[in-house]
């Protein structure tokens, strides 16, 4: 996307986190090839348009959902929001888009273009997600686990599964029910040439949990967090990074993963209104 490509942001509210749930697949159908983006967070979303987009018949369909308020940036002052420069982890360098300089040393640097996608790394939970993941892949911290598979469940714009790859882990597979942040994600596997190593597909997290693998992230919210534990997607792991709950709804995700099955928390981290936490299984 170009740095001075003017956007319509629409900022919708909804009543619960659910009303907003069906968004998630098949966005093209309800919105129109126009939409350039979606962001869901919590109640709330942002739909990216290039152009202004009438979507009043799209709210009468949808009566619990309201326009809250309507923005019209370029992409740069969208983006640099969430960028503002490149992430230093340690061993792990996150820089928005391709140009960036080349690794220093042993450390390794991922190339991400986030597009109108969740997640270049700015984001408090990705930023909480990308330590927990540098703090157990890379030496001289945990012991690191050589891993063979990972699963990225809400993977946006790939950062994680990426990072995961890029960490060591043989081979990463992403989902995200948004074909936005899939083709975003898509792009940026090429970008840092993880082709061979990296899979991004639109899908249902909660229909691929149980993909085989050492290694779950899953930054997504409460809900989802819910069905994944039922559907077992905590089962049969050694490591979990899960993020997306708000901190007040901490105690209801450990409630539900500890009536599923055993698990200990290595470490965890409140950052804004967001709790990310990395378990042992
Ligand atoms: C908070 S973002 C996280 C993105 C990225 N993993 C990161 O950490 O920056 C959550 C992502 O999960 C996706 N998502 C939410 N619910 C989902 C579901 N039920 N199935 C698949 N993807 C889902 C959203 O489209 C969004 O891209």
């Amino acid at each position: 996307m170009r740095a001075d490509e003017l956007l319509t942001i629409y900022e919708i509210r909804a009543k619960e986190p659910q009303d907003l749930e069906f968004l998630g697949l098949g966005q093209k159908e309800l919105l129109g090839p126009d939409l350039a983006g979606l962001h869901l967070e919590g109640d709330f979303a942002f739909l990216f348009f290039v152009h202004d987009f009438d979507l009043k018949p799209f709210l009468s369909a949808y009566p619990k959902l309201t326009i809250e308020a309507i923005h019209r940036l370029r992409y740069d002052q969208w983006r640099d929001g969430d960028l503002g420069g490149p992430l230093e982890l340690g061993p792990l360098s996150v820089w928005p888009g391709p140009l960036g300089p080349a690794p220093l040393g042993d450390q390794k640097v991922l190339y991400i273009d986030p597009g109108l996608a969740f997640g270049y790394g700015g984001h408090p939970t990705t930023k909480s997600c990308l330590k927990f993941l540098v703090r157990l892949l890379a030496p001289k911290t945990l012991a690191p686990p050589s891993m063979t598979a990972a699963l990225d469940l809400g993977s946006g714009t790939g950062v994680l599964g990426l990072a995961a790859a890029l960490l060591g882990v043989k081979n990463v597979l992403g989902v995200d029910h948004s074909h936005l942040a899939v083709d975003q994600a898509l792009k940026n596997v090429a970008l840092n040439g993880l082709e061979e190593r990296v899979k991004f597909v639109q899908g249902l997290a909660q229909d691929y949990s149980n993909v085989k693998g050492e290694l779950l992230m899953a930054n997504v919210p409460l809900f989802v967090q819910k069905d994944l534990i039922a559907a077992g997607a905590y089962d049969d792991r050694s490591y979990a990074i899960f993020s997306g709950v708000l901190t007040e709804e901490g105690e209801a995700f450990y409630a539900a993963l500890r009536e599923r099955r055993p698990f200990k928390v290595i470490d965890f981290e409140r950052c804004d209104r967001w709790l990310t936490g990395l378990l042992e299984l």
